[in-house]
């Protein structure tokens, strides 16, 4: 696969990774050992197809998607490069708790990881979000204790602004950026990513097909039980709009001979060669699909067809509901 840097100094990567959220599930859910032995069976699949970054969180599923993660790495560890965030809490009930990023947190929920992990070394660690409460040069401060050890490789952060990446990156060297990044989710190329550029951090893109818009499989309103219904891209009008968008994205897709979760990830690696993008996929009959992606060349006019696509405003309604972004902030 086409192989990116992370940034000025940081590792040379295959440039599409797999996201691996959508393997566990938001709330307990005991013996689901069907859906488990899938995602274990599409992990190694992906290292197999040549894939190294695998990205994870320890709350995805509340430890859950990092069991799964040390099923599939059983062996070969060395075949992953293994990115991990940390600090959003949970009740025993799947509500969310907010967040806990200091730096004693950061330092047990790290000790955690490797355990659940079985692993001695985490490649890439972050703190999922930084509210206004905690001053980042805290956060990073733990985490570089921890470089210090041995027990992560690299520092890296999730969607913060521009201005706190300049502060952590004045405490200690920050290797990537994981941050939302899309055609239909470019807030990011206003205020971070030029700062990421300037000081050579690595980008790391996530829901490159907007959790699953992009991909051309939602065809109408969700079905009641899915997280996504929560987002306000997802719900109503807003939806019925974006789909009316996305649906001549299919077509143009189709046109070039591109599936569009095809289009959609080959559009985010156009952006620049310090970028690594996340392709969330929970089973083996994507991955075919979704990695050749890394091989398609866009030329200048596919890339117009596409600003002119989706200009600013095209794609209605935020990424994340206001409750969550305010729980996020304090
Ligand atoms: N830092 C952060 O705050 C943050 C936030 C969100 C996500 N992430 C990371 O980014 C990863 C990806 O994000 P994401 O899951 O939100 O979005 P995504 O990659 O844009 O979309 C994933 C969705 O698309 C579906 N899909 C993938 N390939 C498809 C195909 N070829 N045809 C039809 N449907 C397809 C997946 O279905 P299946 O699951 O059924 O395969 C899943 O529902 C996550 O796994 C996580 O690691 C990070």
């Amino acid at each position: 696969m086409k192989i990116h840097r992370l940034g000025k100094n940081g590792p040379e990567l295959p440039a599409l990774g797999l996201g691996c959220m959508g393997m566990s599930p938001m709330r307990p859910q005991p013996g689901r050992r069907d859906e488990d032995a899938e995602s274990v069976a599409t992990i190694r699949a992906a290292l197999d197809a040549g894939v190294r970054m695998v990205n994870t969180g320890d709350f995805y599923g509340m430890g859950h998607n990092e069991l799964l993660l040390r099923e599939a790495l059983r062996g070969r560890r060395d075949q992953a490069f293994l990115s991990v965030k940390f600090g959003m809490m949970i009740a025993p009930n799947g509500r969310p708790l907010g967040l806990d990023v200091g730096p004693r947190a950061a330092k047990n929920f790290c000790s955690y990881s490797l355990q659940r992990l079985d692993t001695d070394v985490i490649d890439l660690y972050q703190p999922g979000r930084i509210p206004t409460s905690t001053p980042i040069e805290d956060t990073v401060g733990a985490i570089a204790d921890l470089i210090a050890e041995g027990k992560v490789r690299h520092l890296g952060l999730s969607e913060v602004t521009g201005e706190q990446l300049r502060r952590a990156h004045a405490v200690h060297p920050v290797t990537a950026v994981e941050v939302e990044l899309s055609l239909a989710g470019r807030a990011a190329e206003g205020d971070l990513l030029p700062v990421a550029r300037e000081l050579g951090v690595g980008v790391v893109a996530y829901s490159v097909a907007a959790q699953g818009l992009l991909t051309g499989a939602i065809q109408g309103p969700l079905p009641a039980h899915d997280a996504r219904n929560w987002t306000p891209r997802f719900q109503g009008e807003a939806l019925a709009k974006n789909l009316h968008i996305v649906a001549q994205f299919t077509a143009f897709a189709a046109s070039r001979g591109w599936t569009p979760t095809q289009l959609a990830a080959a559009w985010v690696l156009a952006q620049g060669e310090d970028i690594v993008a996340l392709v969330g996929m929970s089973s083996r009959e994507r991955i075919q699909e979704n990695l050749a992606a890394a091989d398609i060349e866009l030329s200048s006019d596919d890339l117009a067809a596409l600003d002119r696509m989706f200009s600013p405003g095209a794609i209605v309604g935020d990424r994340y509901a206001p409750q969550v972004l305010e729980m996020w902030r304090s």
